[in-house]
């Protein structure tokens, strides 16, 4: 692993790129520990595009997201230490989670065990919930293993949506709150990282 005074973080991202833009912005500040480096989308057209061009971060488009060497040497080639998950819908592949056991960190839009596993991302959660008329929703930040949504959790936040009418409504609400939790979260996992260096 190469020493730097800095974890060298690759996200994977497909969706709005809204989650990405707060663990980049998080990333220029003092007390992060972390550097986003490159961000990875397997979606040609996702508002991911924008984010990395607006912050400058580099981006790469994956052509098959089975491609596992494929997908290590480019993370190889960053000299990349940390991988953040954030709105990436694919399952990595086995061989790429295993190369980062342990420093693969995703987020969900939910309470895990609740309203995760397959199909179950984005709006898929808050659609059912909203539909639930569930008076609290949520976000699990976990490690990633070779699973949709079954490793090793890292935090919760329970969120009130009483006050939500719309799936939008809650959408945005956990949103915020993702915004807020997720880079910290990823800088406490940098540490720990860092820490072992
Ligand atoms: C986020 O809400 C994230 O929790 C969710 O996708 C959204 C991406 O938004 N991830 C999943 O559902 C993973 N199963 P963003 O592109 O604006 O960051």
């Amino acid at each position: 692993m190469p020493e730097h005074n800095h974890i060298i973080v690759a996200m994977f991202a497909s969706g709005a790129g809204s989650n990405a833009e707060a663990i980049i912005e998080y990333s220029r500040r003092k007390d992060s520990v972390y550097k986003v480096e490159v961000i990875l989308t397997n979606k040609e057209q996702a508002g991911i595009y924008s984010v990395a061009n607006r912050l400058n971060i580099p981006i790469v488009h994956i052509t098959d997201p089975q491609d596992a060497s494929n997908i290590l040497e480019m993370l190889q080639k960053k000299q990349v230490q940390v991988i953040a998950l954030a709105g990436y819908m694919r399952l990595l592949p086995a061989e790429v989670v295993r190369a980062f056991d342990g420093r693969i960190i995703n987020i969900h839009p939910s309470l895990l065990p609740d309203y995760g596993g397959q199909g179950m991302y984005g709006n898929n959660v808050h659609m059912a919930v909203f539909n639930d008329k569930k008076p609290y929703t949520g976000i699990t930040i976990h490690l990633v293993d070779e699973q949709y949504d079954s490793g090793k959790m890292l935090c919760q936040s329970r969120i009130s949506i009483i006050d939500c009418n719309s799936v939008e409504n809650i959408s945005e609400k956990v949103r915020k709150v993702e915004h807020e939790v997720y880079p910290l979260m990823l800088n406490q996992l940098c540490k720990t990282i860092y820490a072992q260096q």
